[in-house]
């Protein structure tokens, strides 16, 4: 796939006016396919673990998804092309933005049904690399009734944003608290960090 440089301006206009935004164009539907179907084989094969919570502890109570990082040397023909555009989209903000992101994390979640992740921000306590949430949905023919939205809260009120197969979603880490509802069916993403350099607190 080609892709001409301007594909990103909408999403940088979009973050700079609003902070967030949706974007349908990072992966076609084929490409998207083969990440669902390698995030399900490597659930199906136990390769997901039960996330934890910035201290380290498991917290069924506050997130049930289970998670898999994307290593950048043992990245697989799928990850590594969905790498590559979320770097290319990385770089196109950095120009147009200044933001000075200078990488990205990226893990596969699965929710099963009857899980959630309580309304939190992604900024992890004492360290403010992240900077761009970026949640990329794997989910074919899921319906509304499914269950499963992120619900983003915005200053104008809570905004439901449905798990759909090739939609991005891109917020602000620092500003917008979110939760995933729960679902009835399997619920699959991968989540994404760009970050910033980060030091270390003062004092
Ligand atoms: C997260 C998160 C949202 C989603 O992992 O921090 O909020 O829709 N994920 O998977
Ligand atoms: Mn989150």
């Amino acid at each position: 796939m080609d892709h001409p440089p301007h594909e990103f301006d909408a999403v940088a206009s979009a973050l700079a006016a609003d902070g967030w935004c949706l974007f349908h164009g990072l992966l076609d539907a084929a490409q998207t396919r083969a990440l669902g179907d390698e995030c399900l084989a490597m659930h199906d094969a136990r390769l997901l673990q039960p996330a934890r919570v910035g201290s380290g502890r498991t917290a069924s109570s506050l997130r049930g998804d289970s998670t898999r990082w994307f290593v950048d040397d043992a990245l697989s023909g799928p990850q590594r092309l969905f790498v590559a555009r979320l770097d290319a989209l990385r770089g196109a903000l950095n120009r147009t933005l200044m933001l000075g992101l200078v990488d990205c994390e990226s893990h596969y979640a699965v929710y099963p049904p009857g899980a959630g992740y309580a309304r939190h921000l992604d900024c992890l306590r004492g360290n403010d690399a992240r900077v761009l949430s970026a949640v990329f949905y794997l989910n074919d023919r899921w319906l509304d009734t499914d269950g499963g939205a992120l619900r983003l809260y915005l200053a104008s009120g809570p905004h439901d944003v449905h798990p759909h197969a090739g939609c991005l979603l891109l917020f602000l880490s620092a500003r917008f608290e979110h939760e995933v509802l729960p679902a009835t069916r399997d619920r699959m993403s991968i989540a994404g960090w760009m970050r910033q350099r980060a030091f270390p607190a003062r004092g």
